[in-house]
């Protein structure tokens, strides 16, 4: 095996790392991954060779593929994800915590000849526009070329990032292994992994990741949710900025005033689907356009504003549930070039998943590659299928996505799946108000994503598991931002899940959205009214558009809006519980917003 590093790799810090990771791991070749065509075919060619990838028919999908993975690898593990702070009251209770040194033990154990029979990729990528102040670089070592291919889609990869790293450039270095080492001769599987044993760790105090023993999503591709969210969350607390689990889009009006908000949703809420609205046909003139829809970079800037940047390059989505009805964006950027993950095959090549049309094929290959016929009682697709695509075709993407300088947030907006007590909208009266709503913040779970339904997970700011630091002191780093920052966004909190007395959903979402968008964009640039209300200020009736919104009446609104003294005497309490789990570090000022809100509500 050569140790050679190629011409365009003069970072002497990272080609000793390389090797002495190589020592460790002792894979049976080293790739410098170099971003190209050339090298993605080979690639690609590679993986449908070995049964990772199956070529998609080209005649209804182009250059697309479906990967299948192990049963035990389809979704990210947080039982198993650490955060090795050197003290463990720095991680928090929202994260597993290990000694560093006992961690690094156990990991050497399994990362000791993981990779034998394997070539080892080195990746290089940015997260954000390569050079960008908002900008970090981290590369990837890893043991599978499914990381490469989807690594090249969702960062910018390639050569040009040795070019910003130079000769000592920082990097967050990231060491991923499938955790199935092979023997002389053992014959591969299409989806490698580790059933047993899995490990997902960060370090934050050295900014390193070391993942182990899965090959799926934000286990794997770890610019995602490691580096852009966990590692990045605590150089933001250190260095004055933000990583959040946020979309970003731009609002335009028809006469042509543009603002760009940032909205955190829980998973399964919906995110992409926001991030790429389409807004109602009566809108003439209006523009909604896509930055991201997960990860948001937040910088101050010298204007005294939060400049913000997707640090992705790519969307990896969940597929179910995506059709044309709630986002015919995502669909027209499917049709070719796509990476899908766990989804059906129909009989004629093409994919297929819950909820992508109303015509229910008669016959599909499932995800676990068994007949599958509609009354057979299994999922077609597996409920966290994804697909993997370029930023670039998504048809509402904004023309500043790619600004190193990053867009300009105006606002900044909460929402969770709540069937009752959080209304379809709110401004927060002040910055404090905004933390405090976005601390307490809760979802309802799905079946789908937790196993049981209904039950309200408080998942403050949508971070509860992608915060590397305590929970508390993350709150505090908030609070803190209105001390850096002269020009703050405004907050505000929306809940499109709202359920009438038979369990359906009274406002239709989706488009609509667009309603609130609207009011939310025009209190930032003064032109919407509002009433005050014990949460803060809410817009009547009469101050939303309503325009094309046939059978939705006042009535249906004021269900929407209505402030329940019992379930919000019961909110509170829920928030009291939280609290008290973060006691430790929890900021004064909030159990004060905490009183100021009960006597507001009169609970
Ligand atoms: C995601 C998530 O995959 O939030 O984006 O779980
Ligand atoms: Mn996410």
């Amino acid at each position: 095996m050569s140790l050679q590093a190629p011409s365009f790799v003069r970072h002497q810090q990272l080609i000793n790392w390389v090797a002495e990771v190589a020592a460790l791991t002792k894979p049976a070749a080293i790739h410098w991954v170099d971003g190209s065509e050339a090298e993605n075919s080979q690639l690609l060619a590679q993986m449908v060779a070995a049964g990772t990838l199956t070529p998609l028919n080209p005649a209804k999908r182009p250059d697309s593929y479906a990967a299948f993975s192990d049963p035990s690898d389809v979704a990210r593990v947080e039982d198993r994800t650490y955060v090795c702070s050197a003290r463990r009251e720095d991680a928090g209770p929202n994260n597993n915590w290990m000694d560093p040194a006992e961690m690094r033990s156990t990991l050497n154990g399994l990362f000791d000849g993981c990779m034998a029979g394997r070539t080892l990729y080195v990746i290089p990528f940015s997260m954000g526009p390569l050079g960008s102040p908002i900008a970090h670089v981290g590369i990837e070592l890893t043991d599978s070329p499914y990381v490469v291919a989807s690594m090249r889609i969702m960062t910018r990869m390639g050569r040009n990032v040795y070019e910003v790293l130079g000769e000592d450039g920082p990097f967050v270095p990231c060491v991923h292994s499938v955790g199935a080492p092979l023997a002389a001769g053992q014959a591969d599987k299409p989806w490698p992994c580790n059933p047993d044993t899995k490990y997902i760790v960060h370090y934050p105090e050295t900014r390193e990741i070391w993942s182990y023993g899965s090959g799926y999503g934000g286990n794997a591709l770890l610019g995602k949710k490691c580096f852009a969210l966990r590692i990045a969350s605590t150089m933001g607390r250190d260095q004055g900025w933000l990583a959040e689990h946020m979309l970003i889009l731009g609002v335009e009006n028809p006469q042509g005033d543009k603002r760009y908000v940032a909205a955190a949703f829980p998973s399964a809420c919906g995110k992409t689907n926001f991030a790429m609205l389409i807004p109602p046909k009566t809108y003439d003139g209006w523009k909604v356009t896509t930055v991201g829809d997960d990860i948001a970079w937040i910088k101050p800037a010298a204007d005294g504003q939060l400049y913000a940047i997707n640090p992705e390059n790519g969307y990896f989505g969940v597929a179910p549930g995506t059709s044309v009805k709630s986002n015919p964006n995502a669909m027209a950027m499917l049709n070719e070039g796509v990476i899908f993950t766990n989804v059906a095959l129909t009989d004629d090549g093409d994919v297929w998943w819950e909820g992508m049309s109303k015509d229910i094929p008669a016959h599909l290959t499932d995800w676990q590659g068994k007949d599958w016929t509609p009354d057979c009682g299994r999922k077609a697709a597996h409920p966290n299928a994804r697909f993997t695509v370029p930023a670039a075709k998504c048809p509402s993407l904004d023309p500043a996505w790619n600004d190193p300088a990053g867009v300009p947030i105006s606002a900044f907006i909460f929402g969770g799946r709540r069937s009752s007590t959080v209304p379809l909208v709110f401004e927060a009266g002040s910055w404090e108000d905004g933390v405090y709503m976005a601390a307490t913040m809760g979802s309802e779970t799905t079946a789908a994503a937790f196993g049981a339904q209904g039950v309200t997970r408080r998942d403050p700011f949508a971070m509860l598991p992608f915060c590397g630091y305590h929970m508390g002191d993350y709150f505090q780093h908030w609070l803190g931002m209105a001390d850096k920052v002269s020009k703050l966004p405004r907050i505000f909190c929306v809940n499109w899940f709202r359920t009438d007395a038979d369990g359906k959903f009274i406002w239709p979402g989706f488009g609509d959205n667009m309603r609130v968008l609207e009011w939310i964009v025009g209190r930032v640039q003064g032109t919407a009214q509002a009433e005050d209300s014990p949460l803060g200020k809410v817009p009547a009736y009469a101050h939303l558009n309503w325009a094309g919104m046939d059978g939705f009446t006042e009535q249906h609104f004021q269900q929407l809006m209505v402030l329940d003294e019992a379930a919000w005497r019961h909110e509170l309490a829920a928030h009291d519980e939280w609290f008290a789990k973060l006691a430790d570090a929890l900021p004064a000022s909030l159990a004060a917003r905490r009183s100021k809100l009960a006597e507001a509500l009169g609970v």
